[in-house]
């Protein structure tokens, strides 16, 4: 069993897009090199400005580990829980062999795969060498701690919610069967971090033949990492919502949608009477009262979008948001810089991450900090 170590945090890139990732830390005025494909390595904490869009996933304080066998993996970590001992903590294990975990589909596949009425389970799209290995060491530790650990048992909870200020985290990514990176990241885990609750931080891409549009899946995404869902009865504003993909998965949640666009959503959307089609240009249409959710999809320059999201905060419009910024690679390099700063000075929960459904595109959602009180 050996380790070294520092202070030094690294990030699972999103897409693998490692020279990207590096690009996005170099703005931020940050060294950062690529350690295997889709790990990419910074040498001084900076997690505290939050995870790069760009990053699915971080392990802050990383320390390069081995450990020879399952057994050994345990006990190693049965060493590092001294810091979460006594609260709820979680672990994510997961191999990072320098394959890709998630199998992608592409639009064509999808569309093949709809036409041919073939659907593919969640489970089917995820895949990744040495998974096997990551549970029989998450299931050799919960044998150790039944016998040395009772207490740091009784706190190892499972969960994709947001993390609560009591709950640690414990990560160990395998990059092979003997070594890896281990992070113990005690309670609580500052908010400004933006640790994701997903293992690695990923999620597959959802996959539903009966959707209208294949970026229906976005917003399951979204929601699925905001952590909270339209309940039945709550409005929803779904700008640029044809064919009917994000409108389709609000109205599945039972809430109220009025949707904008140029062109009509698909027909049996249209006939929902849950729905309020108008058509419309986006960026003229305010509600007359506060909504529950501005969900945003529409084909304009990020700048746009943004500057509409900030609108529709700052005028306290909608209580929480998932906004897709169509990137085109000629922004300038500051504008993702600006948004986060102006996001935070409207003192809104936000995130802005490249999902695992995006192609080329951002998405940043949250929620307002402060419950905007009812119609104004
Ligand atoms: C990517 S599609 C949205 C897909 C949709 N979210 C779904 O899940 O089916 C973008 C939509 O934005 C609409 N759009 C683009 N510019 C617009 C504008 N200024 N006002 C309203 N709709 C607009 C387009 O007509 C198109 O239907």
């Amino acid at each position: 069993m050996g380790t070294s170590g520092g202070r030094l945090i690294l990030f699972r890139s999103a897409e693998a897009d490692d020279a990207g990732l590096i690009a996005e830390l170099g703005r931020a005025g940050k060294v950062a090199r690529m350690q295997s494909p889709g790990l990419v390595l910074v040498e001084e904490e900076v997690v505290g400005a939050g995870l790069p869009v760009l990053a699915w996933q971080g392990l802050p304080g990383a320390e390069f580990v081995s450990a020879p066998s399952i057994n050994a993996w345990a006990r190693l970590l049965l060493e590092r829980l001294g810091p979460v001992a006594g609260g709820p903590w979680r672990l994510h294990v997961l191999p990072h062999y320098g394959v890709r975990a998630t199998e992608r589909m592409g639009a064509r596949a999808w569309h093949t795969a709809r036409h041919q009425e073939r659907s593919r389970t969640e489970a089917e799209v995820t895949a990744g060498a040495g998974e096997h290995r990551c549970r029989l060491i998450e299931n050799a530790l919960r044998e150790l701690l039944k016998q040395q650990g009772r207490q740091l048992l009784k706190g190892w909870g499972q969960s994709e919610l947001p993390f609560l200020p009591e709950e640690s985290l414990v990560q160990l990514w395998l990059c092979s069967p003997e070594q890896g990176w281990l992070s113990v990241a005690p309670a609580p885990l500052p908010s400004s971090w933006k640790l994701s609750p997903f293992v690695g931080g990923e999620i597959p891409v959802a996959v539903d033949k009966n959707a209208p549009s294949r970026a229906f899946a976005k917003l399951v995404e979204a929601l699925k990492r905001l952590g909270r869902q339209p309940a039945a009865g709550e409005s929803c504003v779904d700008l640029g919502a044809s064919p009917g993909g994000w409108t389709y998965v609000a109205l599945q949640h039972g809430a109220r949608v009025t949707a904008v666009d140029r062109s009509p959503l698909r027909e049996d959307l249209m006939r929902n009477p849950q729905l309020t089609f108008v058509k419309g240009d986006a960026f003229s249409y305010h509600p007359v009262a506060t909504v529950d959710w501005l969900v945003c999809d529409v084909i304009a320059a990020p700048q746009r979008s943004a500057a509409l999201l900030l609108d529709w905060l700052s005028r306290g419009d909608t209580r929480h948001f998932v906004v897709t910024l169509k990137l085109r690679g000629e922004e300038d390099p500051d504008f993702l810089n600006d948004l986060r700063q102006k996001l935070t000075a409207l003192e809104v929960d936000w995130n802005m991450t490249h999902l695992n459904a995006n192609k080329g595109e951002v998405c940043v959602y949250g929620s307002a900090k402060i419950p905007v009180e009812g119609p104004r």
